[in-house]
């Protein structure tokens, strides 16, 4: 059975579907798995994770497969980070098995919602950990809700699969030297909204940074990392530790090793930008978007 949905003008938005899941943690214990159909749950008023930002997720796509099976791409992957960001913010991490486990069995509870081959589309998962304590003074919950949710998704950007401008922020910084830039933490999208009206209103649909302690080197784009190919061939990707460790830009490292290109991870200054063949930005979402333009100041 397939629900009734046009796969074809999937963008990327919020769908409900059959299901989510959640488990709770208590008494330094995970419960099971419990699937709810009501999109909406209780949550304490003083619950940490409203107050105190305790609050880090994960985003990862399912596909169709030709033999009609729904593969998902590297989960371990995501599970290994989200314990990472679980560790930055002293919350209790999602054993691996679980979270493998509540990816595998959210597909299978909404299976008509995996968009069949063809369509450019996946089925994105998005795992959520909270801190459920109520807490008014600041300090760490004790008890944790881990949530995955999943719908079906097309093109992060409007223009699809198109090149898009980019522009660099020179009044807000992403994340501090010694900072969470490194972990998928929510306060680190809250902090990037501001940048992001300020340069969609300008025109751009993509922010870069620049590392917030020279404002010289590249760092990442609001939801993605940066990758750019020499002129002559090499793949190169900046070596920050203020960025999110890409799943999809360690693949296409690899898959740029396969290929014979030479990978280089280093420090990017922004300099460089103009003498790059090309430009992308790469991520789950984004998948590998093309960027056509830079803004940097007046240039
Ligand atoms: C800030 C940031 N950088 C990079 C990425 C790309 O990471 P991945 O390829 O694992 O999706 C994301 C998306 O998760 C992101 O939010």
């Amino acid at each position: 059975m397939t629900a009734n949905i046009d796969w074809s003008k999937l963008g990327f938005e919020y769908l409900q579907t059959a299901c989510h899941l959640t488990a709770e943690y208590h008494d330094g214990k995970w419960g099971e798995l419990v699937s709810q159909e009501q999109p909406m749950m209780p949550l304490h008023i003083a619950a940490q994770c409203l107050h105190y930002g305790q609050a880090c997720f994960e985003g990862l796509k399912a596909f169709t497969q030709p033999d009609g099976s729904v593969g998902i791409f590297r989960p371990e992957e995501n599970s290994r980070r989200m314990a990472r960001s679980a560790e930055r913010l002293v919350m209790a991490p999602v054993p691996e098995p679980m979270f493998l486990e509540a990816c595998r069995k959210l597909i299978e509870l909404n299976r008509e919602f995996v968009p069949p081959r063809g369509y450019k589309a996946s089925f994105y998962i998005r795992p959520v950990l909270l801190g459920t304590t109520p807490v008014i003074g600041v300090k760490g919950a004790k008890d944790f809700l881990f949530l995955a949710i999943g719908m079906p998704m097309g093109s992060y950007y409007r223009e699809g699969f198109k090149p898009v401008k980019a522009m660099i922020h020179c009044k807000y910084d992403r994340a501090a030297p010694l900072g969470v830039g490194s972990a998928k933490v929510a306060g680190n999208y809250a902090a990037g909204l501001l940048a992001d009206a300020h340069a969609k209103k300008a025109g751009f649909p993509v922010s870069l940074y620049l590392d917030s302690q020279h404002h010289r080197y590249i760092d990442e784009f609001a939801t993605s990392n940066f990758i750019a190919i020499t002129r002559d061939g090499k793949f190169v990707t900046p070596d920050s530790a203020t960025i999110l460790p890409s799943i999809t830009n360690k693949s296409l490292q690899q898959l740029a090793v396969d290929m014979g290109l030479t990978v280089e991870r280093r420090r990017v200054d922004v300099a460089e930008l103009s003498e790059f063949a090309e430009v992308g930005a790469c991520g789950t979402a984004v998948v590998v978007t093309p960027v056509e333009s830079i803004r940097h100041g007046d240039q």
